[in-house]
């Protein structure tokens, strides 16, 4: 959506600040021994407390309120009685619903005691994103997100999972523009002030080819190396953009 006046922004707000407030409070529980739907009814308390609903549930028929997903899973992971355990790489994704806004973002956490290079394949996700955010503005082209993310992503050694990408966000989950995380002539398209998209780098420490797993919804690496995501909504303005979901 492009946000036009007041209304729009306050309520695009507010669903954002319950996504921060579901993925803040699954995030302090993911320790080892606890499964992905045990962290799944965590988020979807938050989301009820504050009357708001899983779109991916609502609108995809997702069989969760939130997308988990482990180790070589990206995105679009099924809550089940998987028990997490130190060294995993657990990604919580939500989209909430209010009101008919729409906000989008993903966390990964790193369950402890764990490898330096899992802590740093996550903080690369996270430095791309706002590598990202520097080329966000009003007048810049979709693209320019993709070649800062591709940059930082491949300079630090790592593949961007280049089949998933980001998205607008607002009415729906997915609308336009697609937002790449390479660079791609193809996405020309300018940003506009009150644009909102959903910037979502996913990145692999291995290749970032993909297959989508016999369940039809989780997306894992082919090489099964790890990954992971960061991700918020943000709506464009002529100068920084503005971070729905921190
Ligand atoms: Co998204």
């Amino acid at each position: 959506m492009s946000i036009q006046n007041q209304f729009e922004l306050e309520s695009m707000k507010a669903v954002g600040a319950i996504v921060r407030i579901a993925l803040d409070t699954m995030e302090a529980r993911v320790t080892p021994g606890i499964t992905t739907w045990d962290l799944n009814e965590i988020g979807a308390d938050v989301l009820e407390a504050h009357g708001a609903r899983s779109a991916p549930q609502l609108l995809y028929g997702f069989p969760a309120e939130v997308c988990i997903s482990v180790n070589e899973e990206i995105v679009h992971g099924i809550p089940s009685d998987r028990v997490i355990q130190a060294g995993d790489l657990v990604k919580l994704d939500i989209v909430a619903e209010k009101n008919g806004f729409m906000a989008d973002a993903a966390i990964t956490v790193v369950v402890g005691p764990a490898d330096d290079e899992r802590y740093a394949l996550v903080d690369c996700a996270k430095r791309a994103f706002y590598k990202a955010m520097s080329v966000v503005r009003a007048g810049n082209r979709v693209n320019h997100i993709g070649r800062a993310v591709e940059r930082e992503v491949t300079r630090s050694g790592y593949s961007v999972v280049e089949d998933l990408s980001g998205h607008g966000v607002g009415r729906a989950i997915h609308e336009e523009p697609t937002v790449p995380n390479v660079y791609s002539l193809l996405h020309r398209k300018k940003l506009s002030q009150g644009l909102v998209i959903a910037v979502e780098p996913m990145i692999a420490m291995g290749s970032g080819a993909v297959y989508e797993a016999e369940d039809g919804w989780t997306i894992c690496t082919q090489d099964h190396s790890l990954t992971a995501h960061f991700e918020h909504t943000v709506m464009v303005t002529k100068g920084q953009p503005v971070l729905l979901t921190a």
